[in-house]
């Protein structure tokens, strides 16, 4: 397999490889828009990074609701607020390309997966996907779900230990059976290790696989995985199965045609990214604020028990009677949403707010940022589940909630996730209390770019009742 640096073309995600990418305004083009450039080179980058909430909230304030800023090597047109992320999410007139958004940052280890794809070629490709996310799929995947959580809660039980490093490993492992349809063991530990590779690579400061860094060891993971991937469609076609590898395999284009090999090994490597590491954050932040809030961890454990005795797989159909369990994952979603921002390109001119903004300019739109406006949030930072009952749900602006986007690329897993974080706090919770081992009033440090984590990875003791 010829290596990446061997390409004649530069590297995917270059600007020089996709001609068909619309160019970048210069700085004079967007000189009517407020903001900043910050220092030389690196622009507000660093300011950013270090906590990228506080830095939305202050430009807010400084400069309203449509702001620039220059960073990761070019300029940005942020907005804000949920008319904005309708606009768009929801892009009615097709304006915003996420493959030119996401480009920059995904392209070289994940190119060609569905938030890497526009318009109608996404959306026939996401048609063919969709078979993997049906019941009968999903039966299954409840199924492998159920027992690798609860053999795996078993052993965390009545111990002290680390959440984050803990479920970050169950979901991959969760992840190679429900997804791959592999067994846990090396051959899922080494798989395993080539994603890590490759989504610390997709965020790392040197872009170009240069000897040794982390784009590096990502561009070799990605082969890894390629060889890994390639061979198995066609056994998988012979086979059958119900994991979402295997239903991939099978999936039919709207002709009835069968993806080819290499369609089908994208879009894996894709959904695998997509997949993990917002489980593992959103997993971590709901059970630190269930170990915070008491009074809703009780809740949420006499419905989980109401449901299914302790120690018992829930089956697919006790999933919808989850509700309260379901509003606190809400809740978690909004204060810690595990995609802060998304970007999009401008492939044509727009204006929003009297600001016309050219073709070309990269927009970002910021779900931590509306998920905390007091328009629809009364008193933000305060853990309230109650906020997602059905009458407060129709009373809100549709786009003031978006951890899973919105429009035609909201998460093709949303479903997925709702039932590993259920069956995650049914085995957890009924049987046992959760505890932050810094007391209830400890409130661990927050990671926030690109994924949040707690820096300390959230020791906590599951304490047997
Ligand atoms: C709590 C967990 C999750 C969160 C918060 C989350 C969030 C998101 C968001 C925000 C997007 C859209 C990004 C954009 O429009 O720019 C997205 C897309 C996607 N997600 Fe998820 N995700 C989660 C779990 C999953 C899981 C478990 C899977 C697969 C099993 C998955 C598969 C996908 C795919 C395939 C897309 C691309 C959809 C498209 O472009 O059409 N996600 N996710």
């Amino acid at each position: 397999m010829a290596t990446a640096a061997a390409k004649p073309h530069g590297y995917p995600f270059e600007e020089s490889a996709n001609p068909h990418w619309v160019k970048r305004p210069d700085e004079s083009q967007l000189e009517h828009i407020p903001g900043e450039k910050g220092l030389p080179v690196f622009g507000v980058t660093l300011t950013m990074l270090k906590d990228p909430p506080a830095f939305g909230r202050r430009m807010f304030e400084k400069y309203g609701s449509v702001y620039k800023a220059y960073s990761f090597g070019g300029w940005s047109v942020n907005l804000l607020g949920a008319d904005a992320t309708e606009m768009v999410l929801f892009n009615k007139d097709k304006i915003f390309s996420s493959e030119q958004g996401w480009g920059p940052v995904l392209n070289n280890l994940f190119p060609r997966g569905l938030m890497l794809m526009d318009f109608e070629r996404h959306r026939a490709d996401r048609k063919a996907l969709s078979v993997a996310f049906k019941p009968g799929p999903m039966k299954h995947h409840c199924k492998v779900l159920g027992e690798g959580i609860l053999e795996r809660v078993g052993e965390w039980s009545g111990t002290d230990f680390n959440f984050y490093p803990a479920i970050k490993s169950l979901s991959l492992d969760t992840a190679a059976s429900a997804i791959l349809g592999i067994p846990w063991g090396p051959e899922a530990d080494k798989i395993n290790k080539a994603f890590v590779d490759e989504v610390q690579a997709s965020v790392g400061v040197v872009r170009k696989p240069i000897p040794f860094t982390k784009m590096w060891r990502g561009v070799k993971a990605r082969e890894y995985l390629l060889e890994y991937f390639t061979p198995q469609v066609k056994e998988r076609r012979e086979k059958g199965g119900e994991d979402i590898f295997t239903q991939i395999c099978l999936a039919t284009h709207e002709n009835g045609e069968l993806l080819t090999e290499d369609e089908v090994v994208d879009h894996m490597n894709f959904l695998m990214m997509a997949a993990h590491d917002t489980i593992t954050s959103s997993a971590t932040s709901m059970t630190y604020l269930l170990a915070k809030h008491p009074e809703w961890q009780d809740k949420v454990r006499e419905e989980c028990l109401s449901v299914a005795p302790a120690g018992q797989q829930l089956s697919f159909d006790d999933l919808g009677k989850l509700e309260l369990t379901e509003m606190a994952f809400k809740e978690a979603l909004r204060l810690i949403p595990p995609v802060p921002s998304m970007p999009r390109r401008a492939i044509k001119e727009f204006t929003y707010r009297n600001y016309t903004i050219p073709a070309g300019t990269n927009v970002g739109i910021s779900p931590s940022f509306v998920h905390k406006m007091e328009k629809h949030w009364p008193d933000p930072q305060k853990f309230d589940p109650m906020r997602f009952t059905p009458d407060k749900i129709a009373a809100r602006h549709k786009y003031a909630w978006v951890p899973f986007g919105g429009g035609a690329h909201m998460c093709l897993g949303l479903h997925f996730a709702y039932m590993q974080i259920k069956i995650l706090m049914h085995a957890m919770l009924t049987q046992n209390r959760v505890l932050l081992q810094g007391g209830p009033d400890y409130e661990p440090k927050w990671q926030v770019f690109p994924i949040p984590q707690p820096k300390d990875g959230l020791p906590v003791r599951l304490e047997r009742i």
